[in-house]
């Protein structure tokens, strides 16, 4: 069996981040997205890997390598443009070469992996298996109805009038004939050839789709709040682990991980969170489920539940900065400078809340 993680896109719920770097690439407790599909892929022993690039080809290449580093072996393949999932499988086919697949999508997580589900799909052989999990916006998803006796009956891509509350999730397994279905289909209101229409192709020849609700935690971190969830829970997991300078007079509570090249200088670090490589934080406070990433300087200043990319300057802020993603080298910092008023650079699609 081979794999197919998607990484194209526009990313445009996630802009300004987007406009400078993929959405597969923002870092998830200072781990790109993306490095999270590819271990789940490798852990369920998929090794012969696709991957689906787009305008950030070279970012992503740059940052994913041949694979060696995660055990696999990837094969880069360019999307001329993000015409569609189904669009993505299309492109995909003498990669695939006549084998099965499991399709996954860069921007979704799974905490608990899917290697029971490869394994179940290996053994059962069903055209196509799709998961789906309970969520409460299932107008943003693609949608299943399910038969009184769990057999998928209909899928509709974002339906303004969800039949259930049962969303695809990103990751999908097929058979070669998922390739039939593609070339059939038609793009559709978006412009893109959905998946979801494929697969509901499938339904309608006949083809066995097999559904797969699952229970545990999954995520498409498509926009903010979805990002620092993500965060929040992939925090959770870690342990502590100090490899950076921590002065007498810092202290640090719960699970908490300092990278090599950090310095942490009087200051409160309360866990779970990761400081990144090369880091100063000083005179400052760190609260839980925070990520901060490399290269960063925080002086006298307070966040928490946050996402800050590498290279960014906190300096003095008078408040808490909270619930935030700062893009890369942004800087911050309070003036005394009068009359006293609140100055911004930002970029397009940016969003700044004060109080
Ligand atoms: C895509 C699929 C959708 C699925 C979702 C899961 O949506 O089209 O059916 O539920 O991924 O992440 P998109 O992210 O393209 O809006």
């Amino acid at each position: 069996m081979k794999g197919l993680i998607l990484s194209g896109g526009t990313g445009t719920r996630l802009r300004p981040i987007t406009f400078t770097s993929a959405k597969q690439l923002v870092p998830i407790a200072n781990k790109p997205i993306l490095f999270y599909a590819i271990e789940t892929v490798g852990d369920a022993g998929i090794t012969d890997i696709g991957i689906i690039v787009g305008d950030t080809k070279e970012e992503v290449k740059e940052t994913v390598g041949d694979g060696s580093a995660f055990g696999v072996k990837i094969t880069y393949i360019e999307q001329e443009a993000p015409l569609g999932l189904a669009h993505a499988v299309k492109i995909a086919e003498d990669f695939i070469a006549g084998d099965s697949f499991v399709m996954f999508l860069g921007d979704n997580l799974i905490k608990e992996g899917i290697a029971g589900l490869v394994e179940e799909f290996e053994r059962d052989k069903p055209n196509c298996q799709i998961l789906l999990a309970h969520v409460e916006n299932p107008e943003q998803f693609g949608v299943a109805e399910l038969t009184s006796d769990g057999k998928v009956e209909r899928l509709i891509e974002k339906p303004k009038d969800p039949p259930s509350d049962l969303a695809l999730v990103g990751v999908y397994m097929f058979d070669p004939h998922i390739f039939e279905a593609v070339k059939a289909i038609k793009p559709s209101w978006r412009d893109e050839l959905e998946i979801t229409d494929a697969i509901q192709y499938l339904l309608e020849k006949g083809y066995d789709v097999r559904p797969h609700v699952i229970d545990g935690w999954w995520k498409d971190t498509g926009k903010l709040d979805d990002i620092l969830e993500a965060n929040r829970i992939m925090l959770e997991g870690i342990e502590t682990d100090i490899r950076g300078t921590v002065d007498a007079d810092s202290t640090l509570h719960g699970r908490v991980v300092i990278e090599e090249g950090a310095h942490i200088t009087n200051s409160v670090i309360r866990g779970p969170a990761i400081i990144g490589k090369n880091s100063e934080i000083t005179g400052s406070y760190v609260g839980p489920f925070t990520a901060i990433h490399n290269n960063v300087r925080l002086v006298g200043s307070e966040v928490e539940h946050s996402i800050i990319l590498a290279d960014c300057v906190i300096e003095n802020l008078g408040g808490r900065l909270e619930g935030s993603l700062l893009g890369r080298n942004v800087k911050l910092h309070k003036s005394d400078t009068k009359p006293r008023a609140f100055r911004l650079m930002v970029g397009d699609n940016s969003q700044v809340e004060v109080v």
